[in-house]
């Protein structure tokens, strides 16, 4: 489901923005602050109703207009759908879906799936344990439909466990139902996201290998309790330090995804580069397993790839990227440098594109 046209106005310093993209690789180069983070932007908001800069659409919309607008054309299939954002100023919002207004931006992520790969992202190895189960759950939640309310009880069940916790004094009997039904649902949230993990690492782990040697590499997914013991018997068990301490240690809200390099955890001793490497790569995967489940496939929106990563590491992702068959986006400053990763390939089609002051135009010696 590649995007085939993107027509945008007034968002950041974009105007009478209108162009045709490839559906398989767009290269966009331009000087910094001409407007090619703000391309990705454009295309996030179409994909999730909101940018990957910011929660909020208002920062978006240009000090010079009083609302934007995104348009996009997405080939699915034999149609082509029409999406478009438009937010003003005065807080209006409307996303509209072939012409209709909808209600929510779950409908646009469901015509226009978005990957973003950029600075970010690369802090999934070294950061906090909710970054990793959120990069679990994003696959999860996207194949499978019971995920969410799951999801959304344990969410409910521990709010009320942890406000009895912090009682003076906890009773037994007030605890039990809640405890019976975090028991339940941390089951059903344990199984979803188990079997979705075991089919993303057999993808990760030929992706990787087929193209970086890194020994000893091993991911493994954790539950966020005991795997031998059933919840139920932890949670009795831990009962004093989790009313000691006024909420429920274990759980699936614990979960994390471990990333070892033999015995060391991978951000402790793989190079900054080798890590980047590795978060593009478990993206991809990510991409991949997402579109194998759904038959539709990711848009992958990569923003300044040269300057995270070298061309080696450069030229591995692109190998990657073409393997999946799905359309990239990606910025950096210099063309020459954007370009030179593709050379390789010259048979990929490709477009390059021109981004200066807030004015995106095909760039010329175009490859299509
Ligand atoms: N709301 C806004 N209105 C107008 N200009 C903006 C707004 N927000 C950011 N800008 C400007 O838009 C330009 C584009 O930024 P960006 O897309 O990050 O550039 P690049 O990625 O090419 O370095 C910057 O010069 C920035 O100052
Ligand atoms: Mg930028």
């Amino acid at each position: 489901m590649p995007l085939q046209r993107l027509a945008v106005n007034s968002l950041r310093n974009l105007n009478a923005v209108d162009i045709h993209l490839s559906n398989r690789i767009n290269l966009f180069y331009g000087q910094n602050g001409s407007g090619k983070t703000s391309v990705l932007e454009a295309v996030s908001v179409l994909g999730l109703g909101r940018s990957f800069r910011s929660h909020k659409l208002k920062p978006l919309i240009s000090t010079e207009d009083d609302h934007f607008t995104v348009f996009g054309a997405v080939h699915e299939s034999d149609l082509l759908r029409k999406v478009g954002v438009m937010r003003s100023r005065s807080g209006d919002s409307l996303f509209k879906l072939d012409g209709e207004p909808v209600s929510t931006a779950s409908a646009l992520a469901e015509c226009l799936p978005v990957q973003v790969i950029n600075a970010q992202t690369f802090q999934l190895l070294e950061g906090s344990p909710k970054q990793r189960r959120q990069f679990i759950d994003w696959l999860v939640f996207h194949v499978e439909p019971e995920f969410l309310s799951a999801w959304k009880g344990l969410q409910r069940c521990l709010k009320h466990r942890n406000s009895l916790l912090r009682r003076d004094r906890i009773a037994a009997a007030e605890l039990a139902p809640w405890d019976l039904e975090l028991c339940l649902l941390a089951e059903k949230i344990d199984s979803l996201r188990e079997s979705r993990i075991q089919q993303f690492l057999s993808v990760f782990e030929t992706l990787v290998a087929e193209f970086i040697a890194l020994d000893d590499l091993k991911l493994s997914y954790q539950r966020g309790w005991d795997r031998d013991t059933p919840l139920q018997e932890v949670l009795a068990e831990t009962i004093e330090r989790d009313s000691r301490q006024g909420f429920t240690y274990a759980g699936p809200h614990r979960a994390d995804l471990r990333i070892m390099v033999g015995k060391q955890l991978a951000a402790d001793v793989l190079s900054r580069g080798q890590q980047k490497l590795l978060v593009c790569a478990l993206r991809i995967a990510q991409g991949y397993v997402f579109s194998q489940q759904t038959q539709r496939s990711c848009v992958f929106l990569i923003d300044d790839l040269p300057a995270e990563l070298d061309s080696d590491f450069q030229s591995i992702m692109a190998r990657w990227l073409l393997k999946m068959d799905c359309q990239v986006l990606i910025t950096g400053v210099d063309r020459d440098t954007l370009e030179s990763v593709w050379a390789e390939h010259p048979t990929v089609n490709r477009k390059v594109f021109h981004v200066e002051h807030g004015r995106v135009v095909v760039a010329d010696g175009e490859n299509t």
